[in-house]
């Protein structure tokens, strides 16, 4: 790990990792050992790794998976959810399984290609079908803290993005935490902190079997972009992603950032057909989206 100036053994790496994890969630004020935590998993390797690091430091963490009704020629959504399964019972660990389709009659490929003109990518569908569903089901089953596996190549691309374009209202909202407000579960990010080729480290020498692929609609994706040039800076300048993202949230928390003094943070409502808070006039985009497709497939 050369931005730590370090190189640790199969045993010790196995260590390193979860006391990292532990040292982030206590800096952040993620959670205790007392609170419920519901994990996102997808079968990956990042999410799985997630999972099998909270359980190992002993906090209540049960696991949610989304079926989005992805093939693109792989069985992409089949193979992750089994994979998913599989580590679950191995380890005896609760799992709560939604599908997008059986609960509102349309995958995210059906959803999109309704919404084409106004989602664009299916990306941009599942993202929101994906936000909607974790908070919704965190919030019904009583969990304190959601969590998801990103991680830092992860967070830069995102933080890269919107400084490309100054889109001060997503800065101001990105981070480790982002604490519960009403009708919002509080969302921790525990491995933000860990490099993308760590994670997969992390995940090969426990011995985690997860989904190689990537969805199969990210390819060209901006964000796999933004990735790899990120990658070529860190090549040049070891620990430029890291600088890149720990700089702009110690910024942030000091205030120094333009974006803090000069943003409001939009007014929320909740969505008269699913009471989840939105920004939106009417109905959230979310029940909006799905009510469309419905008008489309009548
Ligand atoms: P992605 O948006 O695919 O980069 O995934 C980011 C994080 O979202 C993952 O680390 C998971 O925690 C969560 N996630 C992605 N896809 C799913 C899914 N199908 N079910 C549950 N959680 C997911
Ligand atoms: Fe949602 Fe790929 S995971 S479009
Ligand atoms: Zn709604």
């Amino acid at each position: 790990m050369r931005q730590h100036k370090l190189a640790l053994c199969k045993e010790h790496y196995l260590e390193w990792i979860p006391e990292q994890t532990e040292r982030f969630i206590e800096k952040y004020k993620m959670f205790t050992r007392e609170e419920k935590i519901l994990v996102a998993v997808s079968g990956g390797k990042d999410s799985l790794s997630l999972w099998d690091i909270l359980i190992r430091l002993g906090y209540q963490a049960d696991g949610l998976y989304l079926g989005l009704g992805i093939d693109g020629g792989i069985d992409y959504s089949h193979e992750s959810q089994r994979l998913t399964e599989k580590f679950a019972n191995e380890r005896n660990l609760k799992l709560h399984v939604v599908d997008i389709e059986k609960e509102y009659g349309q995958s995210i490929p059906m959803l999109a290609e309704s919404s084409h003109r106004g989602y664009g990518k299916p990306c941009a569908v599942c993202g929101l079908a994906k936000r909607h569903e974790m908070n919704r089901i965190a919030r019904d089953l009583g969990y304190d803290v959601l969590a998801t596996g990103h991680n830092l190549d992860d967070e830069a691309a995102v933080l890269f993005g919107n400084t490309l374009s100054w889109a001060s209202e997503y800065l101001l909202r990105q981070g480790p935490v982002l604490p519960e407000t009403s009708g919002l579960a509080r969302k921790v990010k525990p491995l933000c902190r860990f490099y993308e080729r760590e994670m997969t480290a992390y995940a090969l020498l426990s011995g985690i079997e997860y989904i190689y692929e990537e969805c199969p609609f990210a390819e060209g994706s901006q964000s796999i972009f933004y990735k790899e040039t990120l990658n070529q800076l860190e090549t040049t300048r070891p620990g430029a992603k890291l600088t890149f993202y720990l700089r702009f949230l110690e910024a942030r928390k000091s205030g120094e950032l333009f974006i803090e003094k000069n943003v409001q943070q939009g007014v929320l409502h909740a969505c008269p057909k699913c009471g989840q808070p939105t920004s939106t006039p009417d109905f959230c985009s979310f029940c909006r989206m799905i009510e469309r497709a419905n008008v489309e497939m009548e």
